[in-house]
């Protein structure tokens, strides 16, 4: 959904000081054949957070010749029982592809339906643009997706720290307690368990 390039390649400055939507791009004759290939996702997931899932983001802050391009990629790696939390992503449509294990993946379409399903290898799963969806691995080994984006820069937002933990000051209690139906008490201690998190 990033706009259409008007040259073959773009690959982002990313130290150029200029402000634009994107990066401007390296001096072409700078360039060589190693900007266009990223050998980031050879190395084995081995930073697993908290909820026992490492997400490597192939964006283009991490591999710059998708500058202009429209796409991305990420890998995520699953521990057993790992989660990644209900997310959205603001700028991009999620492809992605199953290589290992058994997931259940759900996402939740504007008329607050889940379209769900647990997936195996080789299955193929589609997130519309900015819906809310979540990942748990419910096998019994590691699991593993590979997502693709049409945006060099998807963006991530996850739900749980857009309500419980933000800067420079937290969301009002009554604004939570009321769109949560819930009284302080239990926004106190879910705001606790996040800024420990
Ligand atoms: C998965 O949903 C991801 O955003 O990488
Ligand atoms: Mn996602």
């Amino acid at each position: 959904s990033d706009p259409s390039p008007l040259q073959d390649f773009c690959v982002a400055d990313l130290k150029s000081p200029l402000l634009i939507n994107g990066y401007p791009c390296k001096n072409p004759s700078k360039i060589t054949s190693k900007d266009f290939f990223y050998e980031g996702l050879t190395q084995n997931p081995n930073n697993y957070d908290s909820l026992g899932v490492d997400l490597s983001q192939v964006s283009v802050n991490q591999f710059p010749a998708l500058n202009t391009m429209g796409m991305s990629m990420n890998r995520v790696a699953f521990q057993p029982g790992g989660l990644n939390p209900p997310h959205i992503h603001p700028r991009a449509t999620e492809l992605s592809l199953v290589t290992e294990g058994k997931i259940f993946v759900g996402w939740i379409s504007t008329d607050y339906v889940m379209y769900w399903k647990i997936m195996s290898a080789g299955e193929l799963f589609i997130i519309p643009p900015g819906l809310v969806h979540f990942q748990l691995n419910v096998g019994k080994g590691n699991a593993r997706f590979y997502a693709s984006f049409n945006s060099q820069k998807p963006g991530i937002q996850i739900l749980g720290q857009a309500l419980f933990n933000v800067t420079p000051m937290a969301i009002p209690d009554e604004v939570l307690t009321k769109a949560l139906l819930v009284n302080q008490t239990i926004i106190d201690l879910i705001k606790s368990k996040f800024a420990q998190h």
